[in-house]
């Protein structure tokens, strides 16, 4: 039974509330985005992606820095979302409650039609000032890398959360919230290994909620999940929203959606 849900699940995912489902960059591989801790390939091949998103790494070479994210700003423009990401932005509408938690910079939940993503480590497509922390949009066209800050001359760096800096203190607050309420934790493409992010399963699992992982590998969290659907989102995540869609269709689902606020 290729990605058949067990009658168990498909009833305990009728009965859920609030889902929260927390995604890292596994989510995005079906789309051709490498994941994060994927050997990088091609001009890049000798440099792993942990060495080059740190705040020290752009203190010594921001223009290797700069080159490296100008790079994957032009992988993820020709990159278009998948069936995972549709399916998530087809159960928005399809739960009584959803919040989406990304870890990715990529913005594919989006471009799928998700209309609220607390972006946890920011988006790829902006830039800010290293110096003044302003946003700021880069002046492209004198090749000067990294561009310049129009308002301080500091270097702009782009807008997303490196290792061992903060992440955004409202997606933060919004993301444990959430955490609390949630009856449903849906696990996506993450190695759950990096946190905050992986302690959101943790606080969810503190409570009771219902924790669900789909990952063709195991994880951390793959032992402390009530459901570990091995392989990929692509497949699994609109089996789980066909399967939502069908109750509600047939008036067998507990909860018909009431809210869509996150
Ligand atoms: P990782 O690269 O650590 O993990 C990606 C996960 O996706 C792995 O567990 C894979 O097994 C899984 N995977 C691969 N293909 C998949 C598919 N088709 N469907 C489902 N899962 C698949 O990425 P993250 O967990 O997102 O942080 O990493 C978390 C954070 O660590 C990133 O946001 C980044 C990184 O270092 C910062 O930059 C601060």
């Amino acid at each position: 039974m290729a990605h058949g849900l067990s009658a168990e699940l498909c009833r305990r995912l009728r009965a859920a509330q609030h889902w929260l489902v927390l995604s890292g960059s596994g989510i995005s591989a079906e789309s051709g985005v490498p994941t994060f801790r994927d050997a990088q390939t091609g001009l890049w091949a000798r440099y792993a992606a942990e060495d080059l998103a740190t705040p020290e790494a752009f203190a010594r070479d921001p223009q290797l820095v700069w080159d490296w994210y100008q790079w994957r700003r032009e992988l993820v423009s020709r990159a278009r979302p998948n069936p995972a990401h549709r399916a998530l932005a087809l159960l928005e509408n399809l739960v009584p409650r959803l919040t989406l938690i990304t870890q990715n910079v990529d913005g594919l939940h989006q471009r799928a039609g998700s209309s609220t993503v607390l972006e946890f480590h920011g988006n790829l497509q902006t830039n800010r000032c290293a110096t003044c922390n302003q946003v700021a949009e880069p002046d492209l066209r004198d090749d000067v890398r990294p561009p310049r800050c129009p308002r301080c001359a500091g270097l702009l760096r782009p807008g997303v959360v490196w290792f061992g800096e903060a992440i955004p203190p409202a997606a933060l607050e919004a993301a444990f919230a959430a955490a609390n309420s949630a009856d449903l934790f849906l696990s996506v493409g993450t190695s759950s290994l990096v946190y905050p992010a992986a302690g959101l399963a943790q606080v969810a699992l503190r409570n009771g909620a219902l924790v669900i992982e789909i990952n063709p590998n195991q994880t951390p969290l793959t032992r402390q999940a009530d459901f570990h659907l091995g392989g990929p989102a692509g497949e699994w995540l609109p089996a789980i929203a066909r399967q939502v869609k069908d109750s509600v269709s047939s008036g067998d689902h507990l909860n018909a959606p009431h809210s869509r606020s996150n």
